[in-house]
């Protein structure tokens, strides 16, 4: 069965009675109007749909949990969302743990990753009730030792490995090969369990963790994914006697920016985790585990559409047309960070042939700062209101302040209704931070 992240555009997208396009029964160019652009608009519809996907795609296996990766797109009203959708969340700071407290996320569905956690994190983690945190190196492993010593707590933790596995992704974005900075390499987990066994009596440890990497469109690497960690716990157990339950997979899921992409369905990867649990539960003759998923791109990516207003335009002579939109890079890094592709159209003119190539750039003081190279659009005129698509996943989460351009709003849609889920930055709120020192006065 198809799911949402295999198509480009959230599933509620049309075309209305105005000749506009809508989503979540809310016309673009409405919301454009309505709230200024650029303007990240979520598809609540999406969303929901896919975490039922998720849901109902490993129903026969039922010791699992969903975990949302929230540093692809956090907001309380997202915390809200995945709680109702009965996800938990994957935390990667102090900063996403404080939004899931303040959200009245219930923590004891929380894990904490991360290669460099601090002690005011940990802390934090430990005195919010983060249920799990994932072990990454031998300097948080002493750490977290003592933090918990001193709050008179044991912790549960997971070990993340780095299980030696290349998925076909962006090099930025590759995490599970042998070359990483996450994780303990699979020599060093033994010099871990003796450190755990011997000295970090605070520390009960519960299981193993890996990610493997981001955008990823292969089956093979979550199957053998899992046949290495199956092994890893085989091994610990034959040799410590120790039995490892829980499994951490990571997340990865890849979606759909350009037509070239052709990720899998939420069923097919479900499918292939539970073919390659049952297959190397019984090959290595331990039990099967309880087993955390950390979806982030697939869950927010597709139902996220930026929507831009078309402004200035300039033709090189002999050369490419480039037409400016009031936001860019610093509302979605991607295009300049990785080369990523979107697909895009134009609100207010989506029938119109797509006949003219055109370069929407970005009004950022930097050449670089391209949201899409020569793409084929309807000849745009000023004021047009332009949708990139699949933009709900590391834009907003990666946006930042470059030129002192204010963060957008974010709204959410569903059945007509818009509602404002993060507002619109001001220039106030730009400045709060900043301090002139009295010797400047
Ligand atoms: N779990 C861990 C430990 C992770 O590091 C990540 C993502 C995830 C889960 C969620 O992965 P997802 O399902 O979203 O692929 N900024 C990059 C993506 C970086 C991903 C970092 N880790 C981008 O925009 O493509």
């Amino acid at each position: 069965m198809k799911t949402a992240n295999q198509d480009i555009k959230p599933i509620t997208t049309k075309i209305n009675k105005n000749g506009n396009i809508e989503i979540g029964g809310c016309d673009l160019v409405e919301l454009a109007n309505q709230y200024g652009t650029p303007l990240y608009v979520y598809d609540e519809a999406t969303i929901r749909a896919i975490t039922k996907s998720y849901k109902d795609a490993f129903k026969t296996y039922p010791k699992i949990s969903m975990m949302f990766a929230a540093k692809a797109f956090m907001t309380k009203a997202i915390c809200k969302i995945m709680d109702e959708e009965g996800f938990g969340l994957d935390l990667c700071s102090g900063g996403e743990i404080f939004t899931a407290k303040s959200a009245g996320f219930d923590m004891s569905k929380t894990l904490f990753n991360g290669n460099n956690k601090s002690f005011d994190e940990l802390n934090l983690a430990i005195s919010s009730g983060v249920k799990t945190i994932s072990v990454d190196n031998f300097f948080e492993l002493a750490l977290l030792n003592d933090i918990a010593q001193s709050n008179n707590k044991t912790v549960r933790i997971l070990l993340r490995i780095t299980p030696g596995i290349e998925c076909h992704t962006h090099e930025y974005i590759q995490t599970g090969h042998l070359d990483s900075k996450f994780g303990f390499d699979l020599t060093q987990v033994d010099e871990a369990i003796d450190l755990i066994q011997e000295e970090y009596s605070n520390l009960n440890l519960v299981g193993l963790h890996a990610h493997i990497g981001s955008q990823i469109f292969e089956k093979q690497v979550y199957y053998d994914e899992i046949g290495v960690i199956f092994k890893e716990i085989k091994r610990i157990k034959d040799k410590y006697g120790i039995i490892l339950k829980e499994v951490n997979l990571g997340g990865g899921l890849g979606i759909k920016y350009t037509e070239d992409d052709k990720p899998i369905s939420v069923y097919e990867i479900a499918q292939t985790i539970i073919e390659s649990i049952e297959n190397h539960s019984k090959e290595y003759d331990i039990e099967e585990p309880y087993i955390f998923i950390e979806p982030g791109r697939s869950v927010v990516g597709t139902a996220g559409v930026t929507l831009y207003t078309a402004g200035s335009s300039k033709t090189v002579p002999n050369g490419r047309t480039y037409q400016a939109v009031d936001g860019g890079m610093s509302d979605n890094a991607r295009p300049s960070l990785y080369q990523a592709k979107y697909t895009a159209d134009i609100a207010n003119n989506p029938n119109g042939e797509k006949d003219t190539k055109v370069t929407i750039a970005g009004r950022h003081c930097e050449s670089g700062d391209i949201l899409a190279k020569d793409i084929m659009l309807p000849e745009i005129e000023e004021g047009d209101t332009i949708c990139f698509y699949t933009t709900g996943a590391y834009g907003y989460s990666m946006s930042s302040n470059y030129n002192r351009v204010l963060k957008p709003a974010a709204v959410l849609v569903n059945n007509g209704k818009s509602d404002i889920i993060i507002n619109r930055q001001t220039y106030e709120q730009l400045i709060q931070s900043d301090v002139i020192p009295d010797r400047l006065n």
